[in-house]
C-alpha cells in the first residue's frame, strides 16, 4: 500500500486518476486534509473543508468492464464496515451511493475509471467544520466527531477503509456479492422520490436492490421499475 499525503489539493480524485495513468500500481491512495476542487456525482462539486477526510483509492479490479458497475455499492459497504470496526458507529446505505448517520448524509463516493483502473473517492465527514455546515448544501449533513476530532485518528480511519475496500474487491473478483450492501440499505420498504438523469420526478415504493445495485420500485401505476442510475429522496408520508 503506498500513501500519498497532501495537506491540500484541487481534488485527490484528479491526482490518483493521474497517477493511475502514469502506471501506479492497485493500492496507491491519495489522502487530503482539504480539496480545493473536490468532485461530487453528477458534475457537483463537493464540499471539503478542513476536517474532511478525502480519499482515493487506485483499484486494478480483475472484473469485466460490465462488471465495474458493481465497485460503487462495494465500496458503500466497506466504508460503512470500517466506520463501524474503528469508530462504533453504525451508518446505513443510501442508494446509490451515500452513507447516511443521525439522519444525515457522512459521506459520499465517487467512482471514476481511467483503462483498466477504478479510482474510488471517498469523502468521509470525519469532524464538523468549527463554523458548521453551509445551509446550501441542500442535503443535512453529519459529521462522525465533534469539530475538534475524535478518539479515531483521520489516517486510522483511512487506513481501515483502504483496508476493507482491498478486501472488498478480492470478495467481488471471487464471488461477486452484493449482501454487505443489500443488508445495509435503507431504502427498501420506505416511499420515494425517484429523481431520474431525464424525464420527470415521479413518486414511488422502494421494493429492493438486487444483485447488480440497482433499485426496485414500484410506481404509482403499479409498475415495476429498475433503476441503475438517478437520485431517490425519502417522500415523508402525511398524516
Ligand atoms: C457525492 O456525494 O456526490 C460524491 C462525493 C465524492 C467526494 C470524494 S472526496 C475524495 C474524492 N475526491 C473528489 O474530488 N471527490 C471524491
Amino acid at each position: 500500500m503506498e500513501w500519498v499525503l497532501l495537506d491540500q489539493t484541487d481534488s485527490t480524485n484528479q491526482k490518483a486518476l493521474e497517477l493511475a495513468r502514469q502506471g501506479s500500481p492497485e493500492g496507491t491512495a491519495v489522502l487530503a486534509r482539504r480539496q480545493t476542487a473536490g468532485r461530487g456525482r453528477r458534475g457537483r462539486s463537493f464540499f471539503s473543508p478542513e476536517g474532511g477526510l478525502y480519499l482515493s483509492l487506485i483499484l486494478r479490479p480483475k472484473l469485466s468492464p460490465a462488471d465495474f458497475c458493481l465497485i460503487t455499492p462495494m465500496a458503500a459497504a466497506a466504508v460503512c464496515q470500517a466506520i463501524e470496526s474503528r469508530c462504533g458507529r453504525f451508518p446505513k446505505i443510501k442508494w446509490v451511493n451515500d452513507l447516511i448517520l443521525d439522519g444525515g448524509k457522512v459521506c459520499g463516493i465517487l467512482c471514476e475509471v481511467t483503462g483498466d483502473a477504478v479510482v474510488v473517492g471517498i469523502g468521509v465527514n470525519y469532524s464538523a467544520p468549527a463554523e458548521g455546515f453551509p445551509q446550501e448544501l441542500g442535503q443535512k449533513a453529519a459529521a462522525l466527531y465533534p469539530s475538534n476530532g475524535g478518539p479515531v485518528s483521520r489516517k486510522a480511519l483511512a487506513e481501515a477503509i483502504v483496508q476493507a475496500l482491498l478486501e472488498g474487491c478480492r470478495r467481488l473478483e471471487q464471488c461477486g456479492g452484493l449482501e454487505e450492501y443489500q443488508k445495509r440499505s435503507f431504502l427498501p420498504g420506505n416511499p420515494v422520490t425517484v429523481h431520474p438523469f431525464s424525464g420527470p420526478k415521479y413518486d414511488a415504493q422502494a421494493l429492493s436492490v438486487d444483485e447488480r445495485g440497482r433499485l426496485l420500485v414500484r410506481d404509482d401505476q403499479g409498475r415495476v421499475r429498475i433503476l441503475d442510475s438517478g437520485e431517490v429522496s425519502v417522500r415523508l408520508l402525511e398524516g
